[in-house]
């Protein structure tokens, strides 16, 4: 596809509903020779809409208007291209700690975890937010992370969470102000309640930041495995991460996983982790599938929003 039709379809595919301001954008840089001769300079990787329109959010540029937007972006072309070549979109999403929890509640407790693909961390701390099932809490504090939950009973409790230690090809720091800008700026421009809970939840994991390693999912987990404490359960998870991961490399993460001692949950859409035999996902949105072991569980909604158990 052509980086304009790239951009025509984030408009239509991705936006459309969710985004007013992003799908005016799209359709305005697909529709503009200019920019889309600017993003031919970029590697193919690093043209995608959510980069661009968060680089220039991050570097405080206009997102609303689209002759706004493209004054700061073709006068601030430098430090735009500077930073597209730089940057990754790695938005981390505590809200996916709700559809983790009744899998997590549900294991032999104590637990070590081991996130690959964690970004900053915010889902290795599923036993310090709280969270509404419906009307049903679990725990207290900030955030509250709310998830629609249907076929499954809400967890009874949280999880006793030992050690905690992330993965990713590019961590980001809780504790640096650029980092969190950064994870800030990759929040939609009409997502408030997201942004409130990217805020909450770090400043949760700044208070006790995790293990994080620079390194690949497949090549070094491994290594991090072994650092995990004796007696605990030790639970390798991801969510939203192996469509960034070539088909190969998924495999051999998977053959990886499944030689390692413990448990591992995979919370990914259903092209890059294909189970037989999947029910008709609950609506036309765009679902990941939960997975135990490999056993798929569950339809889940990409932010954590809503969780449907099979039957
Ligand atoms: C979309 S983010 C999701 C972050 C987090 N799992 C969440 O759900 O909020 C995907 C993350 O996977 C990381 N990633 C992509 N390929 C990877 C690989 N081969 N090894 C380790 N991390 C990888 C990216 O750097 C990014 O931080």
């Amino acid at each position: 596809m052509t980086t304009a039709a790239d951009y025509a379809e984030f408009a239509a595919r991705e936006a459309h509903g969710v985004s007013p301001a992003y799908e005016r954008l799209a359709l305005a840089v697909s529709r503009d020779q200019e920019m889309l001769a600017l993003l031919g300079t970029l590697p193919p990787a690093k043209r995608q809409p959510n980069l661009l329109f968060g680089v220039v959010r991050f570097l405080g540029g206009p997102v609303e208007d689209p002759a706004a937007f493209r004054d700061f972006t073709m006068g601030n072309r430098p430090a735009v291209e500077a930073e597209m070549r730089t940057r990754a979109t790695q938005t981390n999403e505590a809200g996916r700690c709700a559809v983790l929890l009744p899998v997590l509640a549900a294991l032999p407790q104590p637990l070590a975890l081991l996130e690959v693909g964690a970004s900053a961390g915010l889902c290795l701390y599923p036993d310090r937010y709280a969270y509404r099932y419906g009307d049903h809490p679990v725990g207290s504090g900030e955030p509250v992370l709310d998830c629609a939950v249907t076929g499954v009973a809400p967890p009874a409790r949280l999880p006793d969470v030992v050690w905690r230690a992330g993965l990713d090809l590019n961590p980001l720091d809780v504790t640096s102000p650029a980092d969190v800008a950064w994870l800030d700026a990759l929040v939609w421009p009409e997502h408030e309640r997201r942004r409130a809970r990217l805020r909450a939840a770090a400043a949760v994991a700044a208070t006790d930041p995790p293990l994080l390693v620079r390194g690949d999912l497949a090549d070094d987990l491994p290594d991090l495995a072994a650092k995990a404490p004796a007696g605990a359960t030790l639970v390798v998870f991801h969510t939203s991460v192996l469509y960034q991961v070539p088909a190969p490399r998924r495999e051999a993460f998977a053959k990886m996983v499944r030689g390692l001692p413990g448990h591992w949950i995979a919370n990914e859409t259903p092209d890059v982790l294909p189970y037989p035999g999947l029910p008709e996902p609950p609506g036309a949105a765009l679902h990941n599938v939960l997975a135990l072991d490999g056993t798929p569980l569950a339809w889940t909604l990409s932010h954590g929003q809503a969780m449907t158990w099979f039957a």
